[in-house]
C-alpha cells in the first residue's frame, strides 16, 4: 500500500525558461555591435555567440542555484550540539523501536533489536514496522528532555524500554537505558534474543575503533569522539540470566542496513547444552577488504524475565551513572514528577477524566515528544531552472514526526500542528523545532514540505517521491502556531529573553515565507489564490492537490489557471494575522500585514469569489464537471493489460465546485476569517450539524456523505484519503473556531458553544475508544463507524486529542 500523501510532484513550466533566454538576447546585441568593426565577420559571430551563451548560461546558472541557496540572514538556530546540554542526548531515532543518539550531525547511534528464538517466526524487530503487527507500542511517558518510558507488546513478550539522562560535564553527561523483558508464556528455559548496537555513519571523525570485551555478566566497550571525548558503555544484567553472548566488530555499508548486516554476521554454532544457535561472528568481508569498523552489535541470549541496563558513561563526568536499583528509584521519581507536571499543565484529572483516559492523553503527548528526531542531510530539490534534481544544502532538522512507522520524518504542515501540543509542555522545544524548520528556508522564501534527511530517512521513501519542487507550497500552519504561542505567553516575549531573541531571528524568515506565498500562489482575480502543482494525468478521478495537505480532496475536475482555492485564501488571511501579531510583539511594522489581513477578511470580497448563493456554501472555483468516472479500458492489443482511466461525460465549465462540500467549504470558519456577526457563519453552523453531511458521532467528516466523491477511489490504486474520513487536525481547528465563536457575543454564540461541546465529546470519545480497542492513535477515523484507518501509530496531530481533552486551543 503506497500512500502518495504529501509527496511532491515536480512541476515544470517551460514558458518562463524561454522568457529568460529572450531577455538576455536583447541586452547582448548592443554590446556585440560595438565590437563589430574591430573584429572580422567570423570572429564577431563567434564572439557574439560566446557572449550570448555566457550570459545565457550565467543567468540560467544564477536561477538554477537559487533553489538551493540558503536565505541570506542570521540562522535562527544559534546553539546546538553540546551548547544545548539538556537536549544533547535523546531518543532522536523515531523510526526505530528504541534507540538513542545525540544532536550532532555525525552522532554515533545506539539501538535495540530483538527476536523470539523459540518461535518459528524469528523476525528481527528493529525499525517500527506495521508489518510486525505488534498489538501496541509507544511511549507512556516522555518529557522530551530527561527521560522516557515505553512499552512494546510483542506476544508473548512485553518489553519495557526506558532511559534517564544524567546531566553534567562538558561532553553531554551520562545516560542509562533499561530493557525489561517479560513473557506471558513461560517455558523452561524461556529464551529470548536481545541485540544492542552502536553504529556510526562514518568513521573518519576519530571514533574508535571501540574496544569491546566481556567479563562475566557484563559486556563493555569504550569509544571516543571529539564531542563525546572518552565514553564507555556497559551492558549489565540487572536481573535474569545471560545464557550466551557474542559480539562483532563489523562494517555496515550504511545506517539503513544495520539489520541486514546483523543477519550476514550470524553463524551457526554448536552450544554444549543448547545445541545449534546462530550468533554473530567476525565480519570476514570487512577483514578481507580492510574496511573500517562502524558497527558493533552485541548479542545476548537471555532467559526471561530479564532486565538489561545499558549504561553509557562519559568519562568527563565524575558523577556515577545510574544503574540497578538506583535506576529503578530514579525512574519512579521521574514518572511521579511527570504525572504532576502533566496534571498541572493539562488538568485532566480535575476535569474528571478517568485514570485510563488520562493515561492515554499522557501517551499521546509522550509519543509526540518521544517521536522527535534529529536528522541531518540534504533534500533533493528541483526548480523550473534545474534540469535535474539538485541537492539542498546539508542541514540538521530537529522535528517531531507524524508516524514512527509510516512517516518517520519531518512534514511541514504537520509540524505546524505538532507545535501546538509540544508548546503546551515546553515552549523551548516548540521554538527550537520551529527554528530548525525556518533555517531550511531558501533565498526565494520557500521551505521544502517533506524533509528526507539522511540515509535512514531516505531508505523509507520510494525514489519517485524524494524530489521536492520549489513551486510546491504547504499550509503555513507553523506561522499560526508561533503566533498562538506569542498570544498565549505575551510575557515570554516582553523583555530581551532568549525566546524573544529567537523570535526576532525568525521574523525575516517568516516574512520571506509569507511573501513567497504571495508571489507564487496567487490566483488570476485580485485577492484570489491557487495551489500550484495540480496535474491532470487522465488517470485520477480528480487530480490531487498534494500541496494543500488535503491530497485527494475534490477540487475543480480540470486544473487550470482560472482556479481559486478557498482554503488557501483563508490560510493567507490567518498567516497575515499571525505575522501581524508577531510583528506587534517584536515592535516591528505590523500595518502591512494588518492591511492584507483586513483585505482578505472582507466578507463581501470573499463571498464574491467563493460563496454560492445556490448551495449556500463556500467553494473553490475552477473548470469543473461532476460528469467524471473511472472506466476500465480494454486495449486492442491483447498482450496489454486493461487500464483504468478517467472518462468524462459532460464538458467542464468555469464554476464554483459546490458538489464537494467538506473541510474546504468550512475554512472561512475554521481559520476564523468570518466575523462573529456573519450571516454566512450561521449557514455554516447550520450545515455542520447535519448527520447526512459532515456530522458523525466520531467527528466531522472530511467530505459530505452527499458529495459525489464521498469515499470514492481516486485511481485504481488510490483508495479515498480525504474523502469522508475524520481527521483530528481539522477537527481540532473546528473546535478551536467553535470555542472562539462561542466566546464572543453575536447571533451564533449559543449555537457555536453547543456545537463545540458536542463535537468535542464525539471526537475525544472515539479517539480514546479506538485506542482502547486497538492500542493505537490512528491517522484518521472512519466517518461511518469511527474505526481507526490509515497508518498507526499516528501520534502526530491525532495526539492533539490531549489538547481537545484539556480544551486548550
Ligand atoms: C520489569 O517489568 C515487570 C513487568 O512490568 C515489572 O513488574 C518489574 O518491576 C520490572 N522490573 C524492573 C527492574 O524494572
Amino acid at each position: 500500500m503506497v500512500r502518495h500523501r504529501k509527496v511532491a510532484h515536480v512541476h515544470y513550466k517551460h514558458s518562463n525558461n524561454n522568457e529568460t533566454s529572450s531577455s538576455s538576447n536583447n541586452s547582448d546585441t548592443s554590446l556585440a555591435s560595438r565590437t563589430f568593426k574591430v573584429l572580422s565577420m567570423w570572429k564577431t559571430l563567434v564572439g557574439c555567440l560566446c557572449l550570448l551563451v555566457a550570459v545565457y548560461v550565467g543567468t540560467l546558472g544564477y536561477l538554477e542555484t537559487r533553489v538551493n541557496t540558503p536565505f541570506d540572514n542570521e540562522k535562527v538556530v544559534q546553539a546546538t550540539g553540546l551548547d544545548v546540554p539538556e537536549r544533547y542526548w535523546g531518543s532522536y531515532r523515531p523510526g526505530v523501536y528504541f534507540g538513542m543518539k545525540s544532536r550532532e550531525p555525525k552522532s554515533p547511534v545506539f539501538g535495540l533489536m530483538w527476536y523470539d528464538v523459540t518461535s518459528l517466526n524469528k523476525k528481527v524487530r528493529h525499525w517500527c514496522d506495521e508489518n510486525d503487527h505488534l498489538p501496541m507500542y509507544g511511549w507512556l511517558r516522555h518529557d522530551g528532555v530527561t527521560f522516557g518510558e515505553q512499552v512494546i507488546y510483542d506476544p508473548p513478550h512485553t518489553l519495557i524500554t526506558s532511559f534517564i539522562k544524567t546531566p553534567g560535564g562538558q561532553h553531554g553527561g551520562h545516560w542509562t537505558a533499561r530493557i525489561n523483558v517479560t513473557t506471558t508464556q513461560y517455558k523452561e528455559p524461556s529464551l529470548f534474543m536481545l541485540v544492542w548496537y552502536v553504529a556510526m555513519e562514518e568513521v573518519r571523525y576519530g571514533y574508535g575503533p571501540a574496544q569491546l570485551w566481556v567479563d562475566g555478566n557484563t559486556l563493555r566497550y569504550r569509544g571516543h569522539s571529539p564531542q563525546l571525548a572518552n565514553f564507555k558503555v556497559q551492558l549489565v544484567a540487572h536481573s535474569g540470566k545471560i545464557i550466551h553472548s557474542a559480539f562483532s566488530e563489523a562494517h555496515a555499508p550504511g545506517l539503513h542496513l544495520l539489520k541486514e548486516k546483523f543477519f550476514s554476521l550470524l553463524k551457526v554454532q554448536n552450544h554444549p547444552t543448547l545445541g545449534k544457535i546462530a550468533m554473530v561472528g567476525p565480519d570476514e568481508e570487512m577483514i578481507e577488504k580492510n574496511m573500517p569498523i562502524n558497527f558493533l552489535p552485541m548479542q545476548l541470549l537471555v532467559e526471561v524475565p530479564f532486565v538489561l541496563d545499558v549504561v553509557y558513561t562519559n568519562e568527563d563526568l565524575p558523577t556515577p551513572p545510574l544503574q540497578g536499583n538506583e535506576y529503578t528509584v530514579a525512574l519512579d521519581e521521574k514518572k511521579n514528577a511527570f504525572d504532576q507536571e502533566f496534571e498541572q499543565k493539562f488538568g485532566l484529572i480535575k476535569k474528571g477524566y478517568s485514570e485510563e483516559d488520562v493515561a492515554i492523553a499522557k501517551a499521546g503527548m509522550s509519543n509526540m515528544l518521544g517521536g522527535i528526531g534529529y536528522f541531518y542531510g540534504a533534500s533533493r530539490v528541483q526548480s523550473q531552472y534545474t534540469k535535474e534534481p539538485v541537492p539542498y544544502w546539508r542541514a540538521p532538522l530537529y522535528s517531531a514526526v507524524p508516524s514512527r512507522s509510516f512517516f518517520p520524518r519531518g512534514f511541514l504542515w504537520d509540524e505546524g500542528f505538532h507545535g501546538l501540543l509540544i508548546g503546551r509542555w515546553s515552549p523551548d522545544i516548540q521554538l527550537d523545532i520551529a527554528a530548525h524548520w525556518l533555517d531550511l528556508i531558501n533565498v526565494e522564501g520557500w521551505i521544502p514540505r517533506e524533509q528526507i534527511l539522511g540515509v535512514e530517512a531516505l531508505a523509507r521513501v520510494p525514489k519517485e517521491f524524494v524530489v521536492q519542487s520549489n513551486s510546491a507550497a504547504n499550509p503555513p500552519m507553523l506561522l499560526i502556531q508561533l503566533a498562538q504561542l506569542v498570544k498565549r505567553n505575551p510575557d515570554m516575549f516582553l523583555h530581551e529573553t532568549e525566546q524573544r531573541k529567537t523570535l526576532e531571528r525568525m521574523y525575516n524568515r517568516l516574512k520571506a515565507w509569507y511573501n513567497w506565498f504571495q508571489s507564487t500562489q496567487k490566483g488570476q482575480e485580485p485577492t484570489a489564490y491557487r495551489w500550484r502543482g495540480r496535474e491532470d494525468d487522465g488517470l485520477q478521478l480528480n487530480p490531487k492537490t498534494l500541496t494543500s495537505g488535503l491530497d485527494d480532496y475534490p477540487r475543480a475536475s480540470h486544473p487550470s489557471e482560472i482556479e481559486r482555492h478557498v482554503d488557501l485564501r483563508c490560510w493567507m488571511y490567518a498567516a497575515a494575522d499571525s505575522l501581524a501579531a508577531i510583528a506587534t510583539v517584536l515592535d516591528k511594522q505590523s500595518s502591512k500585514y494588518e492591511a492584507i489581513r483586513d483585505e482578505l477578511g472582507d466578507e463581501e470580497v470573499l463571498n464574491d469569489l467563493h460563496w454560492s448563493p445556490h448551495t449556500q456554501t463556500y467553494a473553490d472555483y475552477g473548470l469543473h464537471t461532476d460528469g467524471v468516472r473511472l472506466t476500465r479500458v480494454i486495449p486492442k492489443n491483447p498482450h496489454e493489460s486493461p487500464r483504468v482511466v478517467r472518462s468524462i461525460s459532460a464538458a467542464p465549465q468555469p464554476k464554483l465546485v459546490t458538489s464537494a462540500f467538506g473541510y474546504v467549504s468550512l475554512f472561512p470558519m475554521l481559520l476564523k476569517v468570518l466575523s462573529p456577526q456573519s450571516e454566512k457563519l450561521g449557514k455554516i453552523l447550520e450545515k455542520l450539524d447535519k448527520p447526512g453531511l459532515l456530522w458523525s458521532p466520531y467527528g466531522l467528516r472530511s467530505l459530505s456523505k452527499s458529495s459525489p466523491m464521498y469515499m470514492r477511489r481516486n485511481t485504481e490504486h488510490d483508495p479515498p484519503y480525504w474523502r469522508g474520513q475524520v481527521w483530528a487536525n481539522v477537527n481540532y481547528l473546528a473546535l478551536s473556531a467553535l470555542a472562539h465563536y462561542g466566546a464572543v457575543a453575536g447571533p451564533h454564540m449559543q449555537r457555536a458553544k453547543e456545537l463545540h461541546s458536542r463535537l468535542r465529546a464525539n471526537v475525544v470519545r472515539n479517539i480514546l475508544a479506538e485506542y482502547k480497542r486497538t492500542g493505537y492513535l490512528w491517522e484518521q477515523y472512519s466517518g461511518e463507524d469511527g474505526k481507526g484507518s490509515g497508518c498507526k501509530p499516528f501520534t502526530g496531530w491525532t495526539a492533539l486529542v490531549t489538547l481537545m481533552m484539556a480544551e486548550e486551543y
